[in-house]
């Protein structure tokens, strides 16, 4: 495994492997790396001949300043953990990527005005610039991204579809710690507690499918009152919506591919997860 921080030296490298025909899967990452990550380049690592995993806290996509501060960093960490089953680790510094302000503008219609979109205004063009930029840098034959940011799937889909990139998107499921929470770089933000208790909103949305489906609206209502139950979780959106579209859906009997999002803090740690409803 070789890390590699400038893009010059990353194009070097690539320039040569892409030269002896290899294909080549790439993993975008902002690092704290964890089994979700590990899923994601092992599936990499079975269907490309060259993995690479970039780690790059963006801070455009964080619209609070705080969130960006506290976000976990543990390079060395990330390293250990990918050795072995990662062949480049591309990890530049924000002068690198950014040398000058991005000012890059990226229009998705109605996709990123919901949910995370509405909650944090300016993420989804912070994460479209970066992975445009490495797309351009890695022209990968694939990249992977986790079912858990699902509308951020979405957004990268339609990235690539707007700039006519040569890249497939793989999207692996969300994998689960043993309690049912979503493997997530910020659970590493939460106490031993605090982590059993985000775990309990898994199970709420799937009781809250089992005993209300096919009626949505009866699904939204016990999950929110069963949410507001939970000390300290703020939920910020529950949604049951369209996988290709992301537009709510009424009832689960006339739908097809439908799944759950739901954001909340807990504590001051904001979280996500997507639960597939059908
Ligand atoms: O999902 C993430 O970790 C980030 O949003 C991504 C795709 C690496 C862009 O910074």
């Amino acid at each position: 495994m070789i890390l590699i921080e400038t893009i010059e030296k990353l194009k070097e490298v690539l320039f040569r492997i892409k030269s002896n025909g290899k294909t080549i899967g790439l993993i975008p990452t902002m690092g704290a790396l964890h089994e979700g990550h590990i899923s994601l380049i092992k599936k990499a690592k079975g269907e490309n001949q060259v993995v690479v995993v970039s780690i790059f806290v963006n801070p455009l996509q964080f619209n609070n300043p705080d969130d960006l501060e506290k976000y976990p960093r543990d390079l060395e960490k990330d390293l250990l953990l990918i050795e072995g089953i990662t062949d480049i680790v591309f990890a530049p510094s924000e002068k690198e990527v950014f040398p000058i302000v991005p000012e890059e503008t990226y229009n998705f219609g109605e996709l990123d005005k919901i949910m995370e979109g509405a909650s944090r205004p300016g993420h989804f063009n912070g994460v479209a610039t970066i992975v445009k930029r490495l797309f351009d840098h890695v022209q990968p034959d694939k990249a992977y991204f986790g079912e858990k940011d699902f509308q951020q799937l979405a957004i990268i889909r339609e990235l690539v579809k707007q700039c006519k990139m040569d890249t497939t998107i793989v999207s692996c499921p969300v994998v689960r710690e043993s309690n049912g929470l979503a493997m997530s770089s910020r659970n590493q933000l939460l106490s031993f507690a605090k982590r059993n208790i985000a775990a309990k909103i898994f199970n709420i949305i799937n009781k809250a499918k089992e005993s209300a489906a096919p009626n949505v609206k009866k699904i939204n209502d016990l999950v929110i009152s069963e949410i507001k139950k939970l000390e300290p979780v703020t939920l910020d959106y529950f949604a049951v919506v369209n996988d290709a579209t992301l537009k709510p859906v009424a009832s689960l009997d006339d739908a097809k591919g439908v799944v759950a999002c739901v954001a909340y803090t807990i504590g001051d740690v904001r979280l996500i997860d997507m639960i597939r409803f059908k």
